[in-house]
């Protein structure tokens, strides 16, 4: 039983479900999507770019808050895992849908596998670090996408015989879909955006941001468009704009920070317009954990608003600098990128577009080892 709830869960699964299905024998899933994520724009759209199957089963948990979410989840869970019955629950990723499902899971003695094991960014302020430590503590069969993932993982007291280094699933969506992205221009032209923007000396940036301790706060949020309405100075800049941070630049009146010519408002983007727009970009600025990787592996200079990474090694071999919210690091960040001296990095090991069928391969001979040893 594998198990969505929200957008960076999609381009996760996509690939498994195929591997599953080409492995010999088939590995037979059953899809559940929760619902955390309904708008068609942050879910029906990214089903459609990933050729995913419709879920055989949508939990409809909709918006709440963190505790109202993950008690909904649980709750339109547990009778799905009595009915069915499945061999294992596997969850992927960090959102609010992982942790729920997991501990259902585990609590009815069903064996838990979680795909992205062990990342960290040591920061329990963020929500989905609390659902990493907790999710992999109850996982009976651990995926890592980096090998610092294992040691994060040992010094928790997690068993180094339950971990298996198969690579990053989100690179294999990127490599089946590349020859799919949709052109920036057209991308922009359809949302009525003239795309000779695009076209300037210095390129063009993309933007997103939509992590609570960056759009949360008034004066946090204000102070990061001043920013960016520098940097767009220098280039014009596309955000794809999640609901939460539209919200609240409307809520805390910050409209008009946003400088028409240079900063291009659009809603949240399906993945091919996104795979499009960054591989077009000269940079892009985020807090997205899964635009760190997808910088990286595209070889586009990344500069991530955040103080903290779960996923170092973006830093050490990928294109990715950790800027946070201070104004002169963003641009001095900027101006190293457009002066040539960004980061070119290089492609880290396993994230070959063949994750999904090291774990396919794997979880089929541990599912079939006796049950006593799970
Ligand atoms: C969730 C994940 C986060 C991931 C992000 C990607 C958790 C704790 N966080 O955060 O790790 O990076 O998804 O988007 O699970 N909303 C809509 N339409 C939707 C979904 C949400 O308008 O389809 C709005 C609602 O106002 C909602 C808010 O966005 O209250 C936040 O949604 P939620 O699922 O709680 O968390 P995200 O911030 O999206």
């Amino acid at each position: 039983m594998c198990v969505v709830g929200a957008r960076p869960n999609f381009m996760k699964i996509a690939p498994i479900l195929r591997a599953f299905a080409a492995h010999q024998p088939p590995v037979p899933a059953f899809l559940v999507h929760t619902g955390q994520h309904y708008d068609a724009s942050m879910s029906d759209k990214l089903f459609e770019d990933l050729a995913l199957p419709r879920p055989d089963l949508n939990l409809e948990v909709g918006s709440g808050s963190h505790a109202v979410q993950t008690a909904e989840v649980m709750k339109r869970f547990e009778p799905a895992l009595d009915e069915h019955k499945p061999s294992c629950v596997l969850v992927v990723g960090d959102v609010n849908s992982t942790l729920a499902c997991s501990l259902v899971a585990v609590k009815k003695g069903v064996p838990v596998v979680h795909v992205e094991a062990g990342l960290r960014s040591g920061d329990r302020r963020m929500p989905e670090e609390i659902n990493r430590v907790l999710t992999d503590q109850i996982s009976d069969r651990l995926y890592t996408t980096e090998r610092s993932a294992l040691a994060n993982l040992q010094r928790e007291g997690v068993a180094a015989e339950r971990v298996c280094f198969a690579g990053n699933v989100m690179i294999d969506s990127l490599h089946a879909s590349r020859p799919r992205a949709r052109n920036a221009a057209d991308t922009l032209r359809a949302h009525g955006h003239d795309a000779g923007v695009l076209n300037g000396a210095a390129g063009y940036g993309v933007v997103t941001l939509h992590r609570p301790s960056n759009v949360d706060h008034a004066e946090v949020l204000r102070a990061l468009l001043e920013t960016l309405r520098t940097v767009a100075q220098r280039l014009p800049l596309v955000f794809a704009l999640h609901p939460r941070t539209r919200a609240n630049i409307e809520r805390f009146g910050l409209a008009e920070l946003v400088d028409p010519a240079r900063m291009i408002l659009l809603p949240p983007q399906g993945y091919l317009e996104m795979l499009g727009l960054m591989g077009g970009a000269a940079l892009v600025l985020t807090d997205s954990g899964g635009l760190q990787e997808e910088t990286t592996a595209l070889g586009v200079p990344c500069l991530t608003l955040r103080e903290n990474t779960e996923r170092p090694i973006t830093v050490e071999q990928g294109t990715n600098t950790m800027v946070g919210r201070d104004r002169a690091a963003i641009l001095a960040g900027v101006d190293d990128i457009l002066a040539g001296r960004g980061k070119h990095g290089r492609v880290p090991e396993y994230w070959d577009g063949h994750a999904a069928e090291r774990i396919a391969a794997d979880l089929w001979r541990w599912l079939s080892q006796p049950r006593a040893e799970h």
